[in-house]
């Protein structure tokens, strides 16, 4: 009986992961920033599609992509929408060899125009561009 019962519960747990776009969603109802906004109505769905939360929302391994201020602070290092950590990493950019990413996520756009690169870029210059970055 115990058995199973644990058994259910992992089931319920795997599910979650897999539904993991439901609960990171949640988190917008408090959000009123138009960078925190943008991050979790555009951005993230992005990261989500692509898989980052696989990794990046299980609660170990930084950032945590259901938290806005966990990216946003690799964001803010660099100094344009291409010139950042975030983009470094997943576009696989300033890696010693092609065929050694420097991300353990692997190079996950294909360009710095494909998704998410593309949004993550919008964003940058929402954050930090001034004017022109307004959505
Ligand atoms: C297969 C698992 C996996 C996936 C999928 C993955 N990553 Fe990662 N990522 C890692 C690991 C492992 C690290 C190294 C973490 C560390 O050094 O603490 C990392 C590091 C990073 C870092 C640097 C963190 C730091 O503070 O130095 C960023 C930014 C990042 N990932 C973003 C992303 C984004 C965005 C996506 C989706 C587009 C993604 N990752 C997909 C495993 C993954």
């Amino acid at each position: 009986m115990k058995m199973q019962w644990m058994r259910a519960l992992r089931m319920i747990y795997l599910l979650g992961l897999v539904g993991a776009a439901a609960p990171i969603h949640a988190q917008e109802a408090a959000v009123t920033d138009v960078g925190e906004r943008f991050y979790y109505e555009h951005v993230l769905p992005r990261l989500v599609e692509n898989g980052c939360s696989e990794c990046h929302a299980a609660g170990y391994l930084r950032p945590n992509v259901g938290l806005y201020s966990d990216v946003l602070r690799r964001l803010a290092i660099g100094d344009s929408p291409l010139n950042n950590a975030v983009i470094y990493k997943i576009a696989n950019l300033r890696s010693i060899a092609p065929d050694r990413p420097n991300h353990p996520g692997g190079q996950r756009c294909a360009s710095v125009e494909a998704e998410p690169c593309k949004t993550i870029m919008r964003w940058w210059l929402i954050e930090f561009g001034g004017k022109e970055g307004q959505p």
